[in-house]
């Protein structure tokens, strides 16, 4: 047991996927894995085990925000050994050309994490995604045909913003596209000794302000939650 999660040592695989609705991780684990066990239901943040392929896998909600998804991933891999942790989620893109349902593969994110600042003194340490993770989530995308596109993204805490400019100097520096997540994932793998990736797919454009139908958004997830069960 942990503070947020309810689990017994050992419920817990060694990979933990991590969308942001507790909901999607319910649908994930009735709807693509067997034999499995709902392990959390504390604050509704729900967490399952099962098997993909005969392969153990779980699946976490973190809630949105670095401040829930630095208690999840803080939690798993300290009190219960997870080794992996894979976001599965959205984001917005920053660029013109990126259309809804991209899966990106999170190299590095940039942001905002007052975390990261805080742990790091006010200088920036670069949050990166593990290599290993990354390379085969490349492969088996390439393997089952999903287009991917790999580079930097921006995680920031605050959703809401007045500045019509606020992403002209991200964007000057080719970050694809905003989510809420991934940098403070990436900084605690790293200090915590586990792999981290975040495999992205684009539910709204920021700049054009097109955005995705229900639809759209199933099958786009799709995609994202078989390339990471694949690399679980
Ligand atoms: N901003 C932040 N996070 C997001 C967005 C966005 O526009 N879309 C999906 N996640």
């Amino acid at each position: 047991m942990s503070f947020h999660i309810g689990a017994k040592k050992g419920e817990i695989a060694d990979t933990v996927l991590l969308p942001g609705d507790p909901l999607r991780a319910k649908h994930v684990a009735e709807t693509m894995l067997e034999d499995v066990i709902c392990y959390n239901k504390v604050r509704g943040m729900l967490g399952y085990t099962g098997t993909y392929n005969g392969k153990r896998v779980s699946i976490q909600g973190s809630g949105m925000g670095m401040g829930s998804i630095a208690i999840y991933v803080n939690e798993l891999i300290t009190t219960f050994d997870v080794k992996n942790v894979i976001r599965v989620g959205t984001c917005g893109a920053v660029h013109d050309s990126l259309k809804i349902g991209q899966v990106i593969l999170a190299m590095g994110a940039s942001g905002d994490s007052g975390a990261n600042r805080h742990y790091f003194e006010g200088l920036d340490f670069a949050a990166i995604a593990n290599f290993d993770l990354l390379m085969e989530a490349h492969n088996v995308a390439e393997k089952m045909n999903i287009n991917t596109i790999k580079g930097n993204i921006f995680s920031t805490n605050t959703f809401y913003d007045d500045n019509p400019n606020r992403w002209d100097k991200w964007i000057k520096h080719n970050i694809l596209a905003v989510e809420m997540e991934s940098q403070i994932l990436y900084t605690l793998a790293a200090r915590l000794n586990a792999r981290g990736l975040s495999i992205l797919t684009v539910s709204d454009n920021i700049i054009t302000g097109e955005a995705s139908s229900s639809e759209d958004r199933e099958k786009s997830y799709v995609d994202m939650m078989k390339i990471a069960l694949e690399v679980a």
